[in-house]
């Protein structure tokens, strides 16, 4: 089993050397680890942010494990330069069409969140966004009109094959969760929608476990701050996946917590090829002083094991172990707490050992 680990910039190389200590912990025979450069540093050693070098690491790895990219002194480079290109041209290279997007309340932490703790203490939800369709890849463009006037256009499409992969990848997740599925969609108003239910609607004869629902997505955004309990798995197209796997993360509270999975088709002799990262970005105020919160790539750490490598249980070990530090107390400085990356790490494979 291959993983390439993509430290990347700023806080990045920290909080990924904490998740290969609890990785290290779990002791996993026939582990090969492969570390690449990506972002600012891989644009100052080899004048690219995604060196090709880098990106077949990746496609010759099982499972890709990835910290942040993004640095300032690469404001000023032309956009294909930048740092944040080498994420973006990382998904679409290695075909990473699903991004799963956990966000969970963790005891002793309702009150991080933005809503009242009775509430954010009922969230436990995946948010499953598709990530290679959508406005966002359609035909787009600007043009003066003969009146003068500019006018800007993007194109929202999404093809019943598309739809499908995604929503296979949502109800199979759907299945090992609660069992409910909720398609977030505009089919009141958008053909691209229409297209988009009829077809998720379709898939979904294929899992009669799992109950769906369909929902409009300007309601959604009101019922995940009204009562996200009633939400398990959701699954929505790129650019409703984008706003609303931002306002999820935020309801349960910090972002130094939240990870996530992109997944593509390719399967390999142990799971599904993925890339795993934190929600959270290079975070540069604070790169280089220990004070990030691993957390977030420790349990992206564990996404990996669930869906790279089959170790369901290692991968919920490694969740108790950072649910348990938290109700121990240890906080991080998004926590308003002084555990540094290492303190935090610490913490975690010590608790790791005594679930074993
Ligand atoms: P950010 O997520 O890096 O930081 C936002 C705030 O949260 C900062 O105050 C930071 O100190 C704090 N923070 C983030 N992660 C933390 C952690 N693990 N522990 C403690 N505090 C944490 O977002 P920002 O500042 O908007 O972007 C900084 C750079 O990161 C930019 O260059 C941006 O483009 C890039 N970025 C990269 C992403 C990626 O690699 N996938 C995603 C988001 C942003
Ligand atoms: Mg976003």
């Amino acid at each position: 089993m291959k993983i390439a680990v993509l430290p990347g910039d700023g806080i990045g190389p920290e909080v990924v050397r904490e998740a290969l200590r609890v990785l290290d912990a779990l002791n996993l025979p026939g582990l090969v680890l492969f570390e690449g450069d990506v972002g600012a540093i891989a644009y100052q050693r080899h004048g690219h942010p995604l060196p090709q070098e880098t990106l077949d690491m990746a496609r010759a790895a099982d499972a890709v494990l990835f910290g942040a990219v993004g640095d300032p002194s690469c404001d000023n480079l032309e956009r294909h330069l930048r740092p944040e290109q080498a994420i973006l041209g990382l998904r679409a290279e290695l075909g990473l069409f699903a991004n799963l997007r956990p966000a969970t309340t963790f005891t002793g932490l309702e009150h991080m969140s933005g809503l009242r703790p009775e509430i954010a203490r009922e969230i436990d939800l995946l948010i499953v966004r598709e990530l290679n369709g959508d406005v966002y890849f359609g035909d787009k463009g600007i043009r003066t009109r003969d009146d003068g006037e500019r006018e800007g256009w993007d194109m929202m499409c999404y093809s019943e094959s598309e739809v499908r992969r995604i929503a296979h990848v949502a109800f199979r997740a759907a299945r090992k969760r609660g069992g409910r599925l909720t398609s977030v969609d505009k089919a009141n108003v958008l053909e691209t929608s229409q297209v988009w239910r009829d077809t998720v609607i379709e898939v979904g004869k294929e899992y009669p476990d799992v109950a769906l629902e369909h929902m409009y997505v300007d309601n959604a955004a009101m019922q995940l701050v009204k009562s996200p309990g009633q939400f398990d798995t959701v699954v929505t197209g790129n650019l409703f996946g984008d706003i609303l796997s931002d306002q999820a993360s935020m309801c349960v509270g910090s972002i130094g917590l939240l990870p996530s999975a992109s997944l593509g088709e390719r399967q390999t002799e142990y799971g599904a090829f993925g890339l795993y990262e934190p929600i959270h970005g290079s975070a540069p105020d604070i790169a280089g002083q220990g004070k990030a919160n691993p957390m977030a790539t420790i349990l992206s750490l564990a996404m990996l094991l669930r869906h790279s490598m089959g170790r369901e249980e290692d991968a919920v070990r490694v969740e108790r172990a950072v649910a348990e530090c938290l109700a121990d107390g240890v906080r991080g400085g998004d926590l308003g707490g002084r555990a540094t990356s290492r303190e935090i790490g610490d913490s975690v494979v010590s608790k790791l050992l005594t679930l074993s």
